[in-house]
């Protein structure tokens, strides 16, 4: 197949081949303007015009945080911010990436655990209370998480609802980098979802009483058989097996053989 001086290798395996008559924008990478098709994420960009991302990228799916990143558009003096790899570049997008951002992060094995959940997060992380509810936080999150009010909801004690507001963050650092009052809301998050996790959270019975059961050796015999299987019969067993129907609701469907239930 023929390719044009404009075809780039990915660092993702993939190559980004702009169709014919593929229309070029103009991006700004550490002040230096490059000419990048349209339509790519930043992070396909910021390869697209040589840059191999070799660390400070993961998942490439939104999911991991690693690609945090800021951005100016000419003639507007708004600082945005967006994930690399689930921003569209746009014409005249002056980058910066977001780099390893320090934030403070408490240790836990000091806290007294006879403290409530809440005199625990407070313990941990004081400087909660220095928050001016400026905002600045939740403008600046990629995944719309309402980062002021799960700051507050620690403050007020309520750690159960602060960690369920919390839940979505997947630890991009870009709050923190630009709280006033340098509180890093991801650390106290997870804090707080620990703690509400490991001391609130109802138990679930059938999860014990499961757990119970693989302590008590229930399933080793059924192990063991399987692994005097060969792989063929494994093979075969593994594709005959019974499944659950597609869209069955919890409780509707049960397997013929239940002996390992
Ligand atoms: S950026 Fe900091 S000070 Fe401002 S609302 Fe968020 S936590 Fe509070
Ligand atoms: S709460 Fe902060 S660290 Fe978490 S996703 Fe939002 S900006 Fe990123
Ligand atoms: S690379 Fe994981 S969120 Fe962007």
């Amino acid at each position: 197949m023929e390719t044009s001086s404009q075809d780039k290798p990915m660092m993702t395996g993939d190559r980004t081949i702009p169709p014919e008559g593929a229309r070029y924008i103009t991006i700004y990478i550490m002040g230096q303007a490059y000419e990048i098709p349209e339509t790519l994420t930043i992070l396909k960009a910021l390869e697209f015009a040589g840059f191999q991302y070799k660390r400070g990228c993961g998942c490439r799916g939104g999911i991991c945080g690693a690609c945090g990143t800021f951005y100016r558009k000419e003639g507007d003096h708004t600082l945005f911010t967006g994930l690399a790899c689930q921003t569209v570049a746009e014409d005249g997008m002056i980058l910066a990436q977001l780099p390893f951002f320090p934030a403070n992060r408490a240790d836990h094995a000091g806290v007294d655990m006879d403290l409530s959940p809440d005199e625990q997060i407070n313990t941990l992380y004081p400087e909660i209370f220095r928050c001016v509810g400026c905002g600045t936080c939740t403008r600046t999150c990629p995944m719309d998480i309402d980062v002021m009010g799960y700051i507050a909801h620690f403050k007020r004690g309520d750690v159960a609802r602060g960690a369920k507001t919390s839940f979505d963050c997947i630890m991009c650092g870009l709050c923190v980098s630009r709280c006033p009052a340098n509180i890093s809301q991801m650390n106290v998050a997870m804090a707080g979802r620990r703690i509400y996790a490991a001391q609130m959270m109802p138990r679930s019975e059938a999860t014990k009483s499961r757990a119970d059961q693989v302590r008590e050796g229930r399933y080793e015999p059924a192990l063991a058989e399987l692994a005097q299987m060969s792989k063929e019969e494994l093979k075969e067993l593994y594709v005959g097996r019974e499944r659950e129907p597609d869209l069955s609701k919890p409780g509707e469907w049960m397997p013929a053989d239940t002996t390992n239930l």
